[in-house]
């Protein structure tokens, strides 16, 4: 049982060790802009990152992004109108910091959509670099994948066609521009994509104002509250949660379900609650597991998701739980602390979550093999030891092959993940051993730490056509750590 002083002393048993001073006070510049005074400019802001010290933080309420409505829902479709464009918010309180947003939104709206009916979105490119918009996780035809090179130029528009023919499962939409799909999702171009289906929706789980998207991810904000960019960053560690650094949010003392989702171009979370307590897992990238396994831990390298139900019944009103995280790069002062949970009053609770969830299709025997090997020198980054190239196919699969796909990170320092455009695969085995009940479901993106091998199995029976697959962490992928692979 975990009081408000249990909570606390926990967290602060974890982050003791490392604790620095001095690093958080905004500089006098900025508090000024916090006060409401313009922008200094022409200037030269000071490059020193800012964040939110450990004292100041869990001052500010984690938003929910907002439930994209549809401009029509005739002809048994959901159309929908999204704006790229440059707007500012407020990512630490009270410093205003430029972002690039879908309709105006740090993170993008959620699209909540159902399997079986069709999604339309027309895409108006206000910004001034080219975008391509990729619906991860979706199997769609090659023109609405958001290919690197099928960009939308500036002032331009672009309608993709998501068919929804596929399960239930927490998918997000991202930029994909080739070569600035690492800075433009890093400036705040991703959002939520919610699928459901009749599977999910017959299960008691937390429902409505209960079942709640969270996307996770670090940024680095420099002296003049802007976004530094660069590759392979490692001072982005301010924690983020839906658009807010280091935010709480009021819970009841109910079940609630976490939509997490890893939207950071490089940094893995290892989460946990600071009194260690229960973590129920339910689902990954491609929705429900079979089973739900309960757990203290949650790993999410980037672009992963993992489904979750949290109970906070088992606390009083008035405590406060925070989530907790020790994934590098920084200090744990630093990168410890993610949000807070703040348990504020009690609630009736219906929900259940079941020890069946779902049952998936039993994968096919195998038709072929193939070996993907992920290295990374910088500034440049391999798969294959080739840099991306987009006009090299660097693997033909034949239309409805299933076939077993080994990736190895052959890099002794740098962590990896792989994520395949198109198709929902599963995991086999990692490093020869059998997997941990989280690896169970549909994945379409699998970590691998330095030296990993994973073995996963995918069949190619959607579309035919040029898809990508490419390390999620971005600043790899806009390195050259993708390929691209013809399904014919
Ligand atoms: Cu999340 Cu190629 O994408
Ligand atoms: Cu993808
Ligand atoms: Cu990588």
């Amino acid at each position: 049982m975990a009081t408000r002083r249990t909570a606390l002393g926990a967290g602060l048993g974890v982050l003791g060790a490392t604790l620095t001073t001095g690093a958080a006070l905004l500089p006098t510049a900025l508090r000024h802009r916090a006060e409401g005074e313009p922008a200094r400019t022409g200037t030269k802001a000071p490059a020193r990152a800012v964040t939110v010290s450990e004292t100041d933080r869990f001052r500010v309420a984690m938003p929910v992004p907002p439930v994209l409505r549809p401009v029509s829902t005739r002809g048994g479709r959901d159309v929908y109108d999204i704006t790229m464009r440059p707007a500012e918010c407020e990512i630490l309180p009270g410093v205003r910091t430029g972002v690039l947003t879908y309709n105006g939104s740090f993170p993008g709206p959620t699209i909540k959509a159902r399997s079986g009916r069709p999604v339309v979105v027309r895409q108006r490119n206000r910004l001034t670099m080219p975008t391509s918009v990729h619906l991860h996780g979706a199997a769609v035809t090659q023109e609405n994948d958001g290919d690197p090179m099928d960009t939308i130029a500036p002032g331009a528009d672009r309608i993709y066609h998501y068919p929804n023919r596929q399960p239930h499962a927490s998918l997000w939409y991202h930029d994909h521009a080739h070569h600035m799909e690492a800075e433009h999702v890093y400036r705040g171009l991703s959002g939520s994509y919610l699928l459901t289906d009749s599977v999910e929706q017959a299960l008691p789980l937390p429902s409505g104002p209960y079942d709640v998207p969270v996307a996770l991810r670090d940024v680095h904000i420099d002296g003049a509250g802007d976004l530094a960019f660069s590759m392979g960053d490692p001072e982005r560690t301010t924690i983020v949660a839906n658009g807010k650094a280091y935010p709480y949010f009021r819970v009841a003392a109910r079940k609630y379900r976490f939509r997490l989702l890893n939207s950071s171009n490089i940094r893995a979370f290892d989460l946990r609650l600071s009194d260690g307590s229960d973590i129920i897992r339910i689902g990954s990238d491609g929705g429900l597991l079979p089973r739900p396994h309960t757990t203290d831990r949650v790993f999410l390298s980037s672009g992963e998701r993992a489904d979750v139900v949290i109970d906070f019944s088992r606390y009083p009103v008035g405590t406060e739980i925070v989530l907790e995280n020790s994934a590098p790069p920084g200090d744990l002062a630093r990168i410890g602390q993610v949000l807070r949970f703040d348990v504020d009053r009690t609630a009736p609770d219906a929900s259940r979550v079941p020890s069946v969830l779902r049952s998936l299709p039993r994968l096919p025997e195998p038709t072929g093999e193939r070996t993907v090997k992920l290295t990374m020198a910088p500034p440049q980054a391999f798969m294959d030891d080739k840099v991306y190239d987009p006009g090299r196919i660097d693997a033909f699969v034949r239309y409805g092959a299933s076939e077993v796909w080994t990736v190895v990170n052959a890099n002794e320092v740098f962590p990896h993940n792989f994520h395949m455009h198109l198709v929902q695969f599963r995991i086999l085995e990692r490093n020869g051993q059998t997997l941990p009940p989280s690896d169970a479901g549909l994945k379409d993106t699998v970590n691998l730490m330095p030296g990993e091998t994973v073995k996963l199995q995918a069949t190619f029976d959607r579309y035919r056509g040029t898809y990508v697959y490419h390390c999620h962490m971005l600043d790899h992928s806009a390195m050259g750590m993708m390929a691209t692979m013809k399904i014919g």
